[in-house]
Order: structure tokens, then sequence, then C-alpha cells
């Protein structure tokens, strides 16, 4: 009997280089062939992310939903539900993707739902993560990829890279260590996943 495809889509907000790592390593590692596995599609709220250029180079349906569009969350999350949807997804991948989700969104894709944060969660949830890290004077900072619930960067801990916060760091030189190894360990739980599950 024919094993079932099963679809990634992969929500984006602006470069795009973890969907890319991702998208690259089903390639390199053949998932489809070995898992059934497909990134089917990327998403972005933003018209003018990078990343969307991005995924028409690898080949992969891209798909504008702009929440600008919309007069409310609710309104928003409805054509992105439906554009989603269209590929009916094994596993919902948010990479970069910087609009909070209602309860009702995560709830509808509840235990197919994963997204990567960079801080060694819990530590840090929000935004400007690695400049707070500085500030507090960690010695160590990193990545991590969860399941998603509804409270923002939260939820059941998938996989964690560490790296040192060296001295004289500023922000932008710990985000190209931090983003180095979400490049690692974003595709290998995505894998994980789906090896999990078969
Ligand atoms: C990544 O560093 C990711 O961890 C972060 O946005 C960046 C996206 O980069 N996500 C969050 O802050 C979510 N809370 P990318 O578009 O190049 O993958």
């Amino acid at each position: 009997m024919a094993r079932q495809q099963q679809n990634i889509v992969i929500l984006i907000s602006g470069v795009g280089s973890n969907m890319a790592a991702i998208a690259q390593t089903a390639a390199r590692q053949a998932w489809f062939d070995r898992l059934g596995v497909c990134v089917a599609a990327v998403i972005s709220n933003k018209p003018d992310a990078p990343g969307l250029k991005t995924a028409r180079a690898l080949g992969i349906d891209t798909h504008i939903v702009a929440h600008a569009g919309f007069d409310s969350r609710e309104h928003f999350e409805a054509a992105l539900v439906a554009s989603i949807d269209s590929y009916a997804p094994a596993l919902v991948v948010l990479a970069g993707f910087m609009r909070i989700l209602t309860p009702a969104f995560v709830q509808h894709y509840a235990g197919r739902l994963i997204n990567i944060h960079p801080s060694l969660l819990p530590a840090f949830p929000g935004l400007h993560t690695h400049q707070r890290a500085i500030d507090t004077g960690c010695r160590f900072a990193g990545a991590t990829v969860h399941q998603v619930t509804a409270e923002v960067d939260h939820g059941p801990i998938l996989a964690q890279a560490v790296v040192p916060v060296l001295p004289g760091d500023t922000a932008a030189a710990l985000a190209a260590r931090v983003g180095t190894q979400e490049h690692v360990i974003y595709p290998q739980a995505v894998r994980a996943f789906f090896e999990r599950a078969a």
C-alpha cells in the first residue's frame, strides 16, 4: 500500500533562514523517499519577507496572508488557517513567524505546531532575547524548539542548543552564533517529530 504523504507547512515573517535549513535538510536527507515527508508550502504574513523568494528558489509553494489586510486577529487567522489547511499538514512549523496566535489557532493545530525561539526557554520569552541575555550577564545563551501552547514562547521542549556568551558580545554577534545552532537543531527536531510518529 502506498505510504501517505505527510506535509509540512512553514510560517515565516522575515529572512526565513530556519525555513531554508529545514527545506535543504529535507532535500539532502531525502525525507520524502525515506519518511514520505514533504515541505509543501511556506506562508508569510509579510508580503515583502525575503524568505518568500528563498522558498520559491527552493521550489516550494508560497503564499502571503498579510495580517495588515485584516480588521481583527480572528479574521486574519481564519484566512491563515484556510491557507494552511489546504495542504492538510501533518506539522505546522513556525520559523520566525512574528504574530501572536490565539488559543483557538493553537488548539486547532494541537500536537502538530512547533516553534523555535532564540533563548534557552523558559529564560527570556518575548523579544530582544540576545540583548537581554547579555545585559543579565548570562555566560550561556541558545535556542529552543518547543511545542506551541496558548502561552507565548512556552510549551514542552523538543530540543535546545547552547552557545557561550563571549566577552564583548553584541546582540548581533550572539544572534549569529545562536542562529548557526538553530539551523542544526530545528531540522533535527522536525525529522524527530516524524520518526517518532512513524
Ligand atoms: C530566529 O532567530 C528565531 O529563533 C526567531 O526569529 C528568527 C527568525 O529568523 N523567532 C522568534 O523570535 C520567535 N519568538 P529566520 O527568519 O532567518 O528563520
